[in-house]
């Protein structure tokens, strides 16, 4: 959620520390502040808001010679998003600053514990009681290291946390318990930071922290131990191939509108080297799944636009693959005791690899001694380090709250999967058509998206002043109808649900007027009949509609409805494709045109490391 980065070096920190923000920001945006050296002591500049407020304050302030220092955005868990809550926070003498991602869930047992040694806090924060608890084990403590990990073993929850004190100029500390944390090893120079993107201008060396590991960092030496007895441990350092640009912009408005256009990109890189042209035609290669038995049953777990894609999946992995397969939310598995019978697998979708429910369903299913299958975009995150088996979606990075693209490349896996398990049951099942499809859908899926751009931008005006939606769909299409109302809620903040279209009838058409309009995904498949029958409940009761729907033999289908919005045709699986794109561009419009933070909506925070 929140968003960390620490440097120690040879560079002015603070520029290095603002930059490292910026691309962390989508982490969470509601206040902000950096700790750095100052005349042999700590300073710290906190500001409510976005970034820029921080910048606004730092202007002016000589900062320039500090080459040691850490920055924080937050996303608020204890306490209101105001300036006071910001981090970092110092202990009770000022000489210890940390910043935290996480929720130190005995926080108010050791408050009252500090406060009745006449400690005070200035905060609402759990973090400040962290930092408090640090000083006060400093008193006792041999060394400033011993002194973090002692409090560390005394707080309950998840963190990330990184250290500096006045008493060891140019050091910087980190340890982690849950939730993401790593280094970038420089030349001359370290990072900390939660996510890579922070220091990617500087360095593609990274190591990964695990829990319960703490580091210590001073300029170019790294050293790391066990927070349990501080021995030494051994790690690694990863090369990540990821480079900016991937990271930047590249001249669209908003990083949304950039990933949605670059899904025809994903899916190539998705398919690379996992399909292979033979003799008898295609075949899908799966290699991270050749050790492992077809599993009995598959259980996806997963959460918001991750899940809506392993609903999309199940009827291909099912009906394509062979494997029964069950879906469930992540924070729903964990806490439903399910029943896993041998031979069957867990399979976790996270484009993050680090959301907090999923990272839990995860460890779940290993303690009940069942394989995990993860599929991940983030190479080394948690879960693609603690699956049994990880899958790569390739997405690379996404950066907009809002995910588009990764969407796009766990469907794309997921249908590469359900042909590799139908190849393994039986060469002869499997779904040719669907393969030969998904290998020409880049190209045809880039020419479509500039006029799909096109059609949200005149819907977009029509439709803004609603306040609340409908998304039908059936089959396949009700798992788009669930993200294309996620997608409107979370970007333009107008109420949206998603429904299986039969299900209308049993309650929600009550709501249906002319002020509540239904978006329905009425694409060729088996089931357009139905749909279709089902806009026509909605219009009989003086609903707007707009309807996705396809070409047949040239043709669009006979709809009286108020918009059609008309899709290439294309193989029923394959259709998906190009229906989402259209969706997350309907979103996207209606927010720009509604003068919404489309990249940072709201409340909302692109990686939810905390339950
Ligand atoms: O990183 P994950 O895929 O595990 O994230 C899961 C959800 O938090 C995420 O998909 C969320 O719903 C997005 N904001 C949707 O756009």
């Amino acid at each position: 959620m929140c968003g960390i980065i620490g440097y120690s070096g040879h560079r002015p920190a603070v520029p290095l520390l603002l930059e490292g923000l910026h691309r962390l920001e989508y982490r969470g945006y509601d206040s902000s502040g950096v700790a750095f050296e100052q005349a042999g002591g700590l300073h710290v500049v906190k500001a409510e808001g976005k970034l820029s407020a921080l910048e606004a304050k730092l202007e002016g302030l000589a900062h320039t010679l500090a080459t040691t220092g850490m920055g924080h955005t937050r996303w608020a868990t204890h306490g209101l998003p105001v300036e006071r809550n910001a981090h970092p926070h110092l202990s009770q003498d000022g000489k210890i600053a940390i910043v935290h991602n996480g929720i130190i869930e005995n926080f108010q047992e050791l408050k009252e514990e500090l406060s009745a040694k006449g400690h005070t806090f200035l905060s609402d924060t759990d973090t400040e009681v962290l930092a408090h608890l640090i000083g006060e084990e400093r008193k006792d403590a041999p060394s400033l290291c011993e002194a973090f990990a002692r409090a560390l073993r005394r707080a309950h929850g998840a963190y990330a946390v990184v250290m500096m004190a006045a008493e060891e100029p140019g050091v910087i500390y980190a340890a982690r318990m849950a939730a993401p944390l790593l280094m970038g090893v420089g030349v001359g120079e370290c990072f900390v930071a939660s996510d890579i993107p922070a220091f990617l201008p500087y360095t593609r060396e990274v190591v990964f922290l695990e829990d319960g590991e703490l580091a210590r960092i001073k300029g170019p030496a790294w050293e790391v131990f066990s927070l349990t007895d501080l021995s030494p441990v051994k790690k690694s350092v990863s090369y990540v191939p990821w480079d900016m640009q991937a990271a930047a912009k590249g001249g669209y408005k908003h990083f949304m509108l950039k990933e949605i256009m670059e899904q025809p990109r994903v899916i190539t890189d998705c398919l690379t080297g996992r399909v292979l042209e033979g003799e008898d035609g295609a075949r899908v290669v799966l290699h991270e799944l050749d050790h492992m038995p077809v599993p009995t049953r598959l259980h996806i777990v997963a959460c918001g636009t991750s899940y809506n894609a392993g609903l999309w999946g199940r009827q291909l992995l099912e009906n394509v693959g062979g494997i029964p397969t069950d879906l469930d939310i992540a924070s729903e598995f964990r806490y439903r005791d399910p029943q896993i019978l041998p031979g069957e697998a867990v399979m976790v979708i996270s484009q993050s690899g680090e959301t907090a429910d999923t990272l839990a369903a995860l460890r779940l299913a290993r303690e009940k001694g069942c394989m995990v299958i993860g599929l991940c975009n983030v190479v080394g995150s948690s879960i693609a380090r603690e699956a049994d088996v990880v899958l790569y979606t390739q997405a690379g990075p996404e950066i907009s709250v809002a995910s588009t693209k990764a969407m796009c490349s766990q469907m794309v896996l997921i249908a590469l999967m359900a042909l590799y398990y139908g190849q393994r049951r039986s060469p002869a099942v499997g779904d040719a058509g669907l393969l030969r499809e998904l290998c020409t859908l880049p190209e045809r899926l880039s020419a479509a998206l500039p006029v799909m751009q096109e059609r949200a931008a005149q819907l977009a005006p029509r439709f803004s002043s609603a306040r609340s939606f409908f998304y039908l769909g059936r089959g396949q299409c009700h798992a788009l109808a669930l993200e294309g109302a996620l997608k409107l809620k979370e970007l333009s903040y107008i109420h949206a649900e998603g429904y299986a279209a039969g299900e209308m009838k049993h309650g929600p058409i009550a709501l249906i007027d002319p002020q509540f309009p239904t978006f329905a995904l009425a694409l060729d498949d088996a089931l357009f009949a139905k749909v279709k029958s089902n806009i026509q409940e909605v219009l009989a009761r003086q609903g707007r509609v707009i309807a996705l729907v396809q070409e047949k033999d040239g043709r669009a289908p006979d709809l009286a409805v108020e918009e059609l919005w008309v899709l290439p045709s294309a193989h029923p699986v394959i259709s998906s494709f190009f229906a989402l794109p259209a969706l997350q561009l309907f979103s996207y419009r209606m927010a720009d045109y509604l003068g919404k933070d489309v990249d940072q909506p709201r409340n909302l925070a692109k990686s939810v490391t905390v339950e």
